[in-house]
């Protein structure tokens, strides 16, 4: 166990932990979305998923709890590098390049703790109906479980929480695309053949995922989703 934490600790393995558990969490976002656009084929997609999500149970619970300790260790461990970063060069680079380096990690960390507001927005929002209490408890028809269609719509007919997550996206659009850039180069795969490509393909992964949440929450205004009656 201690050969871990020291590995952790030294500077490549904690980019290494931050590479990891950052494509783990991309493959979060993707399926997460992949199961939220149901919501476009309408309530019983929608709540069919999230049935389905709900009865995997205790299996749930462990995903859910795993994903929790993959994201702490995440954001526990670019504060780590951040801080190791500022320590080993306590005064600011005077020359342009480098300049831009410092700006796009301090970028990252500045994106990273917007990214986690919002989490524990959406959260007490979706998950525990602190927010908006009344779309939380919307309930199916004969005791059938959570009207997840109905809370989803109803909160995405108000313009301001639409707002506040179309904003989030945009914000989960940079950090993204600058985490995958950051990935490919802890893989090794920084070469002047390859980054220009890599970029390309950061800025449209990061597009589709970021995009494709901000239509979910755009839906209700844009008339491709009806509220719930
Ligand atoms: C418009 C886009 C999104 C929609 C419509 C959406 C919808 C939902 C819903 C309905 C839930 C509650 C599931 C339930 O307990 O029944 C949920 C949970 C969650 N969402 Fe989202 N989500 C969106 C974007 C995101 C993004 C971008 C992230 C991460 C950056 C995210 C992270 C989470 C997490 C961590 C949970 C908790 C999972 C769990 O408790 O099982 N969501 N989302």
């Amino acid at each position: 166990m201690t050969w871990l934490c020291d590995f952790w600790r030294s500077s490549i393995g904690g980019k290494v932990t931050m590479a990891v558990t950052g494509l783990l969490l991309f493959g979060f976002v993707v399926a997460h979305l992949l199961g939220n656009l149901q919501l476009l084929k309408g309530p019983d997609a929608i709540n069919a998923y999230a049935k389905m999500l709900h009865d995997l149970g205790p299996l749930l619970w462990v995903a859910r709890i795993g994903l929790l300790a993959i994201f702490v260790l995440h954001v526990v461990t670019a504060i780590r590098l951040s801080r190791a970063n500022k320590a080993a060069r306590p005064v600011a680079y005077s020359k342009n390049a480098t300049m831009q380096a410092s700006f796009a990690s301090r970028s990252m960390v500045l994106s990273g703790m917007t990214v986690l507001v919002f989490v524990i927005y959406h959260l007490l929002h979706f998950t525990l109906g602190v927010t908006n209490p009344t779309h939380h408890a919307k309930k199916l028809a004969g005791a059938q479980g959570h009207d997840v269609y109905a809370m989803v719509t109803t909160s995405f007919a108000d313009p301001l929480i639409v707002g506040a997550y179309v904003l989030s996206q945009v914000v989960l659009f940079l950090h993204l695309s600058h985490g995958i850039q950051s990935l490919a180069q802890t893989l090794g795969l920084h070469h002047g053949r390859y980054t220009p490509m890599i970029k390309k393909l950061s800025f449209l992964l990061a597009a589709l995922i970021a995009g494709g949440n901000a239509l979910l929450s755009l839906s209700v205004l844009l008339g491709i989703v009806k509220v719930a009656a």
